[in-house]
């Protein structure tokens, strides 16, 4: 789908009006009533092992943006969900991905993070397959006495490319619906326009808490003026909330404190730039952020949480880029920059809370629970989503 500037400008300008409403009603988008969560939510092992099955193996994962993976012959290989994976542009133009596993006896066949190629050849014994999967030569095949023959081709995973995002299903034989896992999300990713970005700085920010502990910390703005009080606080409001909820993803917009001067203001006056804006979240777990911790400008961030052996350990996967492609050297190092100011935010406040709130839930008695409030609403509505979605209800808990 194309989407034009006018689209992407109304988009905004329709959140823009509510945030605006908000601020000049004093009112914020809550949801109806306070929610207690029980606490093994975040640490009972077993639970985690559904979520590693479910999430991680059997649900659609965002490997790459498509604008990394533009030219026919790139790939890059991923690995965060535990399963070896490989994905590649092949000569057709189409997104294809496979198992990282030479079909021979199992080494990793390709070893390096990106890069481009149209033929892969194992480092063990030097079979070569071509990009689109298929067996084109192995040494001394004759000896093989045709037992290659049920070898000829790496082991395929579901790959689709949408909205500027390439999926895969990680598990061999289990098909991607993409319209049944998106459902109408996909507008709201189109108007982000993932496909023209270019990406410019990557980094891993580990974090030993529970993964859905860290993942909590970009839905709501509550925490801004305590725990961001000389970060983000001087810029963007606590207490007003845009929810918007998609199947089971949602989007977050906060307000700036300097929007208070806008509010009587004609909509021409705005100054609505056709960035995007707003935290995205696509289940299960990756929050697209497009904008800055500093406002007035706009990037998009990517933070994917994939969690470890043990509910207590999580690798969030952090990635930048720059919204219509890098136009200078000067671009280039504010969008460095700006990747450095979010995670000196991210590592040294909010993962530094959930290391510390993760391993006090740990000493509560059986049958604790955290409560979210009205305000927290995303965090309602994500943890719900998560348990129906491994099919393991939130545990009964005692009226507050
Ligand atoms: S394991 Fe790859 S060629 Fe032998
Ligand atoms: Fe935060």
């Amino acid at each position: 789908m194309t989407v034009t500037d006018a689209d992407v400008l109304e988009a905004r300008r329709d959140v823009f009006r509510r945030v605006l409403k908000h601020i000049r009603e004093g009112t914020s988008d809550l949801a109806d009533a306070p929610m207690e969560n029980a606490v093994s939510v975040y640490t009972d092992p077993e639970r985690h092992a559904r979520e590693l099955q479910v999430l991680f193996r059997e649900t659609p994962q965002l490997v790459c943006l498509s604008s990394e993976l533009k030219s026919p012959g790139q790939f890059r290989t991923f690995d965060e969900t535990g399963v070896p994976i490989l994905v590649t542009r092949a000569a057709d133009g189409g997104v294809k991905a496979f198992l990282n596993i030479c079909p021979h006896r199992g080494a990793r066949l390709v070893r390096e993070t990106e890069g481009q190629a149209r033929r892969f050849t194992c480092w063990f014994h030097g079979w070569t397959y071509a990009n689109d999967g298929k067996l084109i030569a192995a040494p001394e095949a004759e000896r093989f006495c045709g037992a290659m023959d049920s070898r000829e081709h790496l082991v395929s995973l579901a790959c689709e490319e949408r909205h500027g995002l390439v999926f895969v299903m990680p598990t061999p034989g289990l098909a991607l619906d993409l319209d049944a896992h998106l459902v109408d999300f996909g507008p709201v990713l189109d108007a982000l326009r993932l496909a023209d970005t270019e990406w410019v700085k990557s980094g891993i920010l580990p974090v030993a808490a529970n993964w859905k502990y860290a993942l909590d910390t970009y839905g709501e703005g509550y925490h801004f003026a305590a725990l961001h009080k000389n970060t983000l606080a001087p810029y963007f409001r606590n207490d007003i909330t845009v929810y918007d909820r998609f199947g089971r993803h949602h989007r977050v917009s906060f307000a700036q404190k300097d929007w208070a001067d806008l509010v009587d203001k004609p909509e021409a006056e705005w100054g609505i730039r056709p960035e995007g804006a707003g935290i995205h979240y696509l289940f299960p777990n990756t929050i697209l952020f497009a904008g800055a911790v500093s406002p007035g400008k706009s990037y998009l961030t990517v933070f994917r949480h994939y969690p470890g052996a043990t509910p207590g350990e999580t690798r969030t996967h952090k990635a930048i880029y720059a919204f219509g492609g890098v136009k200078s050297p000067e671009h280039r190092a504010e969008v460095e920059a700006a990747f450095d100011a979010t995670a000196n935010v991210v590592r040294t406040e909010d993962y530094v809370t959930a290391a510390e709130g993760w391993r006090n839930l740990t000493f509560l008695p059986a049958g604790a629970t955290v409560v979210y409030g009205r305000q927290e609403i995303a965090l309602q509505f994500q943890h719900r989503a998560i348990a129906e979605a491994i099919g393991l209800p939130l545990p009964k808990v005692a009226a507050p």
